[in-house]
Order: structure tokens, then sequence, then C-alpha cells
């Protein structure tokens, strides 16, 4: 684990490697992964999968208000870092483009690819009610949990 990582949620990463340790469904992890970032990433709104089936993001396990079902690759925040397979950390969805508003409590936003094997997946994405509350820290602490989420992927 990173200095930075271990800063932002210090023993989370430890404890996403024990919850998925027996476990390769997808979705299991993916509901787990979302629980334990929601409970223990102070300041969240919304922490969540959406699963690339047939050209479309779907949504998946996820803690926090109803989203939107479907986004389009491409779309929003969460369809943009997947078109581009590059995290996307929003300080301020207001300013960006094309955001999908699901709760309009949301104010920032990060959003993590996941590629398995060179193949895109999904996103993870997290959102907070508070302005620009992705630090550095927390875009490697959340990259390093996708890339443990990864690890146990047998989909
Ligand atoms: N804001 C996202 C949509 C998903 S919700 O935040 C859960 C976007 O612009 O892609």
């Amino acid at each position: 684990m990173t200095a930075a990582a271990g800063q932002a949620a210090p023993g989370l990463l430890d404890e996403l490697r024990a919850l998925l340790a027996d476990e390769t469904d997808p979705t299991a992890n993916a509901a787990n992964m979302a629980a334990l970032i929601f409970q223990r990433v102070p300041r969240l709104n919304w922490a969540g999968f959406y699963f690339l089936k047939d050209g479309m993001l779907v949504v998946g396990p996820f803690q926090g208000l109803p989203a939107c079902t479907r986004i389009p690759l491409g779309r929003g925040v969460c369809g943009t870092a997947a078109q581009r397979r590059e995290t996307i950390v929003v300080p301020d969805v207001h300013a960006f483009d094309g955001h999908i508003a699901c709760d309009s409590a949301s104010r920032s936003e990060i959003v993590v690819p996941l590629v398995v094997s060179g193949r895109l997946v999904g996103v993870l994405d997290v959102d907070s009610p508070e302005p620009d509350r992705f630090s550095w820290g927390e875009r490697v602490l959340l990259e390093e949990a996708a890339a443990v989420f990864v690890e146990r992927w047998r989909g």
C-alpha cells in the first residue's frame, strides 16, 4: 500500500483484501466493496459500480440513493472515464459538461475504470456532497481498491 492511500482511510485496503480473499463472484465482491467504501470513507453520498453490458454501463451494487440505471459510453463522468479508461476526478460536478445528476446532493465525484486483462468491465463511482472532496490520497486509495477488486474478478 502506498503512503498516500494509507493516510486517506487507514486500514481500508487490508480490510478489503480480507473481505474479498475467499470470493471471486463479481456481484458479491462489488456489494461488499461498495458497503466498505461507503462506511469507511467519510463524507460520501454514493459509492458503487456500473458494469459494461452490451456496450452500456449498467448500475451494479451500490450504497446511496437510487441511481440512473444505464449510462452510454462517452456520457457523463462514468461513461467518459470508461471510454478513456482513465480515472476522472471532478472537483465540481456543476462544471463538468455532461455530468449526470443522479443525486442532486453530489458536488464532487471520482470514477475509476475497471480493466480486467485489457478488457473494460465497468467503473467504480464515488460521489460526495462536499466540493473538491477527493484528494490525491483518495484517488490512489480508490485506484488501489479497484485493483484489488479486479484481481479477484472471475466473471
Ligand atoms: N454522476 C455520474 C452518474 C452516476 S451517479 O453519480 C451515481 C455521471 O455523470 O456519470
